[in-house]
């Protein structure tokens, strides 16, 4: 079976390269993914899948049903791209200015593609169904996922059952191409953004005492205190982090300005601390500022939840790995605390989500994710379309 699968991903090797060039050169933003959706169902339709467009705006929903009866299995990929002007020089730069593929999401539509060619043409072994969901907005909080599970793409319909596992891949630069990385358990972190306003009194610079509050001090205190949340209160544990990464406060050498503004991110990889930890920041920022004289408040935008991989699900894509790639390129990840939309799924779902190394460093392929000149090595897509077919064939055999 795996030779099959290999050979046919060697088979449609030029054309997975084609589509995510194709993608690569016309990146479009969250829920804009207009022409990377055309060209999705366009691909899907002649291979005669049931495709459903405008999920969730710009999301599409294919199903290949299995020559045997069986349940149902979720692959996803993400479509959207970056507000980052790219730095590539390669003939398949980016067209529109401003906008690029910074996260590898053009791979991970062109892979699922493949995945999907070479399952239909497998699809005599399948038994079950696998639906393939081409998700908007993955960058854009609430997510893309979020907006298609509330379309009900984990739900039964006409042509399959709900979903009963969800896998999903993500590239890796620092991870050299043909090596798999998983990790069960914690994974990725909650992403919260916060948003802190800390009004005082302002005035000359030479005259504080004349002052009820200088705001500037009093978000200093704030800043401080917020670190002893994490430090004092935080489960040792749980991973969590703190950083303001922005402080706005406009007044000169000799003037005190009226307000303040902190903002930051909250991450964490554990659902009861982080909303606990909502409440002692707003108390800590209320409670600081009114010590001081000053009035503050703290707002949170609430982001993806911390991403859950599921143990069985995740060993049975490391054993498919095993299998698929070898021992000796099957890599055991580390915590990642950047927030990713596929926690969503895995809140309802089990599943997993795996990493597919791009990088090599022979080739100067080593930028990082969201960067400029990131790139992946395209011999990744050798493994990535044909490796997830085999864990969709193998799994839905076992779940079967
Ligand atoms: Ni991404």
């Amino acid at each position: 079976m795996i030779d099959k699968i290999r050979s046919l991903n060697s088979e449609i090797f030029e054309d997975v390269i084609r589509l995510r060039r194709t993608i690569h050169r016309n990146p479009e933003l969250a829920l804009a993914e207009h022409e990377t959706a055309a060209l999705v169902t366009e691909t899907l339709r002649p291979l005669g899948l049931d495709v459903r467009t405008g999920i969730a705006q710009t999301g599409v929903v294919a199903t290949l049903q299995g020559a045997h009866p069986g349940p149902t299995l979720l692959l996803r990929a993400d479509m959207d791209a970056l507000p980052i002007h790219e730095q590539n020089d390669f003939d398949f730069v980016s067209q529109n200015p401003g906008k690029m593929h910074a996260c590898g999401h053009d791979a991970h539509t062109a892979s699922l593609l493949g995945t999907a060619i070479i399952l239909h043409r497998l699809k005599d072994e399948l038994r079950g169904n696998v639906r393939f969901l081409f998700q908007p907005s993955e960058e854009k909080i609430p997510g893309g996922a979020k907006l298609m599970i509330e379309e009900g793409v984990l739900e039964a319909n006409d042509t399959s059952e709900a979903p009963a596992v969800v896998f999903g891949q993500h590239v890796q630069p620092d991870l050299p191409a043909g090596k798999i990385g998983v990790r069960s358990e914690m994974y990725m972190a909650s992403a919260d953004e916060i948003y802190i306003t800390v009004k005082g009194e302002g005035g000359h610079a030479a005259a504080p005492h004349r002052l009820a509050a200088d705001a500037i001090l009093v978000a200093s205190h704030i800043i401080v205190a917020l670190q002893s949340v994490i430090s004092r209160h935080c489960p040792p544990d749980v991973p969590s982090v703190l950083s303001i990464g922005k402080l706005i406060a406009e007044g000169a050498t000799n003037v005190i300005p009226e307000t303040a503004r902190l903002e930051g991110t909250f991450r964490a990889m554990d659902e009861t601390w982080r909303f606990r930890a909502h409440d002692l920041m707003r108390r800590v920022v209320a409670h600081t500022a009114q010590a001081h004289g000053a009035e503050a408040q703290l707002e949170v935008a609430v982001g993806y939840p911390a991403l859950y991989n599921h143990p069985e699900p995740t060993d049975f894509v490391r054993e498919a790995a095993h299998a698929y790639v070898g021992e000796e390129n099957t890599v055991e990840l580390d915590m990642w605390f950047a927030s990713e939309d596929f926690a969503w799924y895995l809140r309802e779902r089990p599943g997993t989500f795996y990493r597919i190394g791009t990088g090599n460093e022979a080739k100067g392929i080593v930028h990082g994710l969201h960067t400029p000149r990131f790139t992946i090595d395209e011999d990744a897509l050798r493994v990535a379309p044909g490796f997830m077919a085999y864990l969709a064939l193998s799994r839905l055999s076992v779940d079967g």
